[in-house]
C-alpha cells in the first residue's frame, strides 16, 4: 500500500489517494482549526491526533454493532486507510439537549433535555453556509434519493442510541453531533469523522464542555478539552 498523490484539502483534513488501490484513500488529519464556515481560524495543537484515532476507535464500535463505515486501518497517529466514497452532500445533525443552533434558532435554553430526538439536515455547501434542508428540498435538488434518506435516517438514530450509550461510561452527556455518510458499491456508509471537532461533549457531572464550543466562543482550554476526551476514551 503506497500512499499516493494528494486528492483534496479540506478544513480539517487531507484526502490522499492509493497508488495501488483506486478503491481506498488515506486521509490526514490536521491540526487547523476553523469555524463559522472557516470565518474564524486557528490551530488546536494535537487535535489531528485526537480526532483521528477518536474517529476510529467510534467507527470500530459502531462496525461492531452492525453500522457499515469507510474504516479500514489506522496507519499512525493521525493518518487512517479508509474507503473510497461518494459523499452525500448532506451534514446529517442528530441533537439530544438543546444547544448551538437550536437554542438561537428556537429559544430553548442551552442544556434542556430535548423532549425527543431532532435530526436535521443540511446542504452541504460553503457557499450558502450549509443551510437547513428538509426530506423535500433533498428530494427536489437531488442530493440523495428517498431510500438514501430513509437508510440515512435509520442509521443515524441508532448511532445516537449507541453513542449515548457508550459516552455514558466514560461520563459524557452527548448533546448533538454532526455525520456524513458516502456512496460505495450502491450502499450507503458513514463517512467523515466522530470527534470532539463534530460532537458537543459535555462532562455529565459538572457539564463542563469537552470540545470545540471552546474554540468557538474563545473559553481557552481548548487542548485540555481534548486531551480529557483523549484520556477517558483510554486512547
Ligand atoms: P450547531 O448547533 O452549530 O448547528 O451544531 C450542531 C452540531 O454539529 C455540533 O455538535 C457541532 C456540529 N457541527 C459540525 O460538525 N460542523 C459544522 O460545520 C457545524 C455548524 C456543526
Ligand atoms: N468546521 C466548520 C467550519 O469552519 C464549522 C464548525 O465546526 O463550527 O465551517
Amino acid at each position: 500500500m503506497v500512499k499516493g498523490e494528494q486528492m483534496y484539502e479540506g478544513k480539517a483534513k487531507k484526502v490522499f489517494a492509493v497508488a495501488d488501490d483506486p478503491t481506498l484513500c488515506i486521509v490526514d488529519y490536521k491540526d487547523d482549526a476553523t469555524a463559522f464556515n472557516g470565518l474564524k481560524k486557528g490551530t488546536i495543537v494535537g487535535k489531528g491526533v485526537v480526532n483521528n484515532r477518536m474517529s476510529n476507535m467510534m467507527f470500530q464500535l459502531l462496525e461492531k454493532k452492525g453500522i457499515p463505515t469507510h474504516f479500514v486501518q489506522e496507519l499512525s497517529e493521525r493518518e487512517t486507510l479508509v474507503k473510497k466514497v461518494q459523499i452525500v452532500p448532506l451534514e446529517v445533525i442528530v441533537r439530544n439537549i438543546a444547544a448551538g443552533s437550536l437554542s438561537k434558532k428556537l429559544g430553548i435554553p442551552e442544556g434542556t433535555p430535548l423532549k425527543s430526538t431532532v435530526l436535521e439536515f443540511c446542504y452541504k455547501n460553503d457557499e450558502l453556509g450549509d443551510p437547513m434542508v428538509n426530506e423535500y428540498h433533498i428530494l427536489a435538488a437531488g442530493y440523495a434519493s428517498k431510500e438514501e434518506v430513509d437508510t440515512i435516517t435509520d442509521m443515524a438514530l441508532r448511532i445516537n442510541e449507541l453513542m449515548i450509550q457508550f459516552f455514558k461510561t466514560i461520563n459524557i452527556d452527548l448533546v448533538d453531533f454532526k455525520l456524513e455518510f458516502g456512496r460505495c458499491d450502491g450502499k450507503i456508509i458513514l463517512a467523515d469523522e466522530i470527534s470532539p471537532d463534530t460532537c458537543r461533549l459535555w462532562d455529565s457531572r459538572t457539564h463542563e464542555k469537552l470540545d470545540k464550543d471552546r474554540f468557538r466562543r474563545d473559553m481557552g482550554g481548548v487542548e485540555d478539552a481534548y486531551k480529557e476526551v483523549f484520556a477517558r476514551l483510554g486512547l
